[in-house]
């Protein structure tokens, strides 16, 4: 939204096309975009109306759709405009202009929404709109809202109802996951935007960068700038926030409202993150925030962040795909975990965001650590070494699973949700769960600000910096290594372990440089591609702590190259996959120099003998090994529980050559979305 900005459609197109483009990894099989027509478009007696643009496919296919609108004047100046676009992911009805958002009221696009998120009660919401006489035209959950406003609209008893309380009105009989904005023909110039269980932030740009004035808010309930106030949860904050609960008074002004900072970091860094059922409005310019209840007089003011991601962090460089870019960005991120938090001259590791919660962790009955996808393997690659440092019982559960059973969890329960984004719904929901059982609840998340960074009770920011390639890469390792210095933290004080977090810590140490090594294998690894990149599918087979290594790996090769492949754990191969194995199944073998070696051999073993031809993962200099593999990729040894660190590498490496040899999208995977915020 620019306010006193002047700003032409044709840059107004070009933010929101940029926009979309960078959230595009979330969701892309459709997008929409709605601005205002221009006034010699007018149908109707309403002063303004609006244009939307919706198209099936990528936001490139939108953006060419733009351009042929030539009832649109591109040079047309707008010094007060607001703007919205989507991309979207499917969930309810099948990709489709129609389907595609903003969705509308009516015709005349009296009100226009978009969503992010899922309306559970819509099917009712939709016989009640229904029997009132409304019309859909979308097979989706979202257009309920749009008709809902109309119908509160067309309804209201008093003629001044601001938009924000139409809003507000509207929310109230939702129920679901929602981030939504809203756009009027009612309203010119005016924005309000809500959530419950889906992100959305504010980005706010002003002449002067950001208001550092005190400016009066619109609903009477707290007037007042906050400076340096910081909130519950610093451990996943920026040290640079301020507090406000009302913006904008310099008379020149734009907002951004996205679901993820890297849609707007171009523009400005500094952003305010909306809680749930907070209601944001722009109205002459200004910005004001309340809460849904808000005569319940709770406080709405929200920090101002200042973040510090820099645009050529999101940005491909010379890389031909996002994921293959964050594959080799390997040793600095994992470096970046670690980096500030081992002292190797002490054997210390400080993690900042769980020192005060240490004592009461080490009190605890068990660790659950929940999380979904990659980042349920992350927990599966350090469970052992999580019981060997913290002597603890350390349960492993896929979120969803863990809601299924209604899993019982206790007081004295500490449960760690893992999550790149900090946005997985079937995650949230499972936090939501174990807090309600009064457990201490731990995020490992890579995003600041995100939904699981902020409602957990205490936490640490991975800091693998923004990963955008759907298939999960890069934030595994750093999730790994967060783990892992996790329990080296535990066990500071254990005189029995102190040789064993010696030999860790060193490992830690020189872990960047032999991720390094590893990716030097990339040509080699291509080479094995082009050999297999016709095959249906593809086993990977391991046991101890590279078992999570064969679901990883697996899961990033049916992720994007579309083939089946199954994670084996080695110790399961007489009870069932032996009978897969002939001369033509591919078969990868993980066989490192840890205590389950012998075993592994004997798998190996079972394997040669029904002629399978396995490619070896093994330690560089194994003669025992190459003798009967068909190939090995040799990696550099380390310590045992490190070593799924690099041994997942070649795996990523191999699913991204695969995926390209088989002609896919690599960092855009059909049905699949980077972050499921939708159970
Ligand atoms: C989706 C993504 C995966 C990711 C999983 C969990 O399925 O495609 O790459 O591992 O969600 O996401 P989270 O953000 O919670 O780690």
């Amino acid at each position: 939204l620019n306010y006193c900005v002047p700003r032409t459609r044709k840059e107004i197109f070009e933010t929101l096309v940029k926009g979309l483009q960078r959230l595009e990894y979330r969701g892309y099989d459709s997008a929409g975009i709605a601005v205002d027509g221009d006034k010699n478009t007018m149908t109707d007696d309403i002063n303004n109306n609006i244009v939307l643009i919706k198209k099936k496919g990528k936001v490139k296919a939108l953006n060419e759709e733009l351009y042929k609108k030539d009832c649109m004047d591109l040079e047309a100046e707008l010094d007060t405009h607001f703007g919205m676009a989507h991309t979207r992911w499917a969930t309810h009805g099948e990709p489709s202009a129609l389907n595609s958002h903003p969705h509308r009221s009516d015709k005349n696009n009296e009100f226009v929404v978009i969503h992010n998120g899922i309306i559970t009660n819509y099917k009712e919401l939709k016989k009640y709109l229904n029997s009132k006489g409304y019309e859909f035209e979308s097979e989706t959950d979202t257009e309920v809202i749009p008709k809902l406003i109309k119908y509160v609209y067309d309804n209201r008893e008093r003629e001044d109802l601001s938009f924000s309380t139409l809003v507000e009105r509207v929310i109230q009989q939702l129920e679901g996951a929602f981030a939504l904005m809203f756009k009027s023909r009612y309203f010119p110039g005016e924005a309000v935007a809500t959530r419950r269980g889906s992100p959305l932030l504010i980005g706010v740009r002003s002449k002067d960068e950001l208001p550092t004035e005190h400016i009066p808010i619109q609903y009477n309930t707290v007037a007042m700038f906050k400076e340096g106030v910081k909130e519950k949860n610093s451990h996943n904050r920026s040290d640079n926030s301020t507090a406000v609960n009302s913006v904008g008074d310099s008379k020149a002004v734009e907002y951004y409202f996205a679901s993820d900072a890297s849609a707007i970091i171009e523009h400005t860094n500094k952003v305010i993150y909306l809680e749930d059922d907070d209601i944001a409005a722009v109205v002459g310019g200004k910005l004001s925030l309340h809460r849904l209840n808000r005569l319940a007089g709770e406080d709405p003011v929200r920090a101002i962040q200042t973040l510090q991601m820099e645009l050529q962090e999101i940005m491909k460089g010379n890389f031909e795909a996002f994921m293959q870019k964050e594959i080799f960005e390997q040793p600095e991120s994992v470096f970046n975990t670690m980096r500030g938090r081992i002292c190797f001259d002490t054997n210390k590791v400080i993690l900042g965001g769980l020192k005060d919660h240490l004592k009461e962790i080490k009190r605890c009955r068990r660790l659950i650590m929940i999380g979904c996808g990659t980042s349920f393997h992350a927990a599966v690659a350090t469970r052992q070494i999580l019981e060997e440092l913290t002597e603890l019982p350390v349960m492993v559960e896929l979120a969803s699973d863990f809601l299924d059973r209604n899993t019982p969890v206790f007081r004295d329960d500490v449960c760690f949700y893992i999550s790149q984004s900090g946005e997985t719904a079937d995650t949230l929901m499972a936090l939501r769960y174990c807090k309600e059982k009064g457990a201490l609840t731990v995020g490992i998340t890579n995003t600041v600000g995100s939904s699981i960074s902020r409602d957990t009770d205490c936490g640490v920011h991975i800091n693998a910096g923004p990963e955008i390639g759907v298939a999960s890469t890069k934030a595994y390792t750093s999730q790994f290594a967060a783990l892992i210095m996790f329990g080296l933290m535990m066990s500071e004080d254990r005189i029995s372990l102190q040789a064993r977090r010696l030999e860790i810590i060193n490992g830690l140490r020189i872990l960047p440089e032999l991720i390094k090594k590893v990716l030097t294998l990339d040509k080699k690894i291509k080479s094995i591609a082009d050999e297999l990149y016709e095959q249906k599918s593809l086993l990977v087979m391991g046991r101890g702590f590279n078992y999570a290594t064969c679901l990883e790996g697996a899961l990033k090769i049916k992720e994007i190259t579309y083939m089946h492949s199954e994670g084996i754990l080695a110790g399961e191969l007489k009870h069932g996959p032996l009978a897969l194995i002939d001369k033509h199944m591919p078969v990868i073998m993980i066989m490192m120099r840890d205590a389950c070696y012998t075993k592994c051999q004997n798998a190996l073993q079972q394997v040669t003998a029904r002629s399978g031809r396995p490619i070896i993962l093994c330690c560089q200099d194994d003669p025992e090994v190459s003798k009967n593999a068909y190939k090995t990729i040799e990696l550099p040894q380390t310590v045992d529980c490190l070593q799924g660190i690099l041994s997942v590498i070649p795996l990523q490496l191999l699913s991204f050559h695969l995926a390209v040899l088989r002609g896919y999208d690599v960092d855009c995977p059909r049905n699949l979305a980077k972050s499921v915020t939708v159970e």
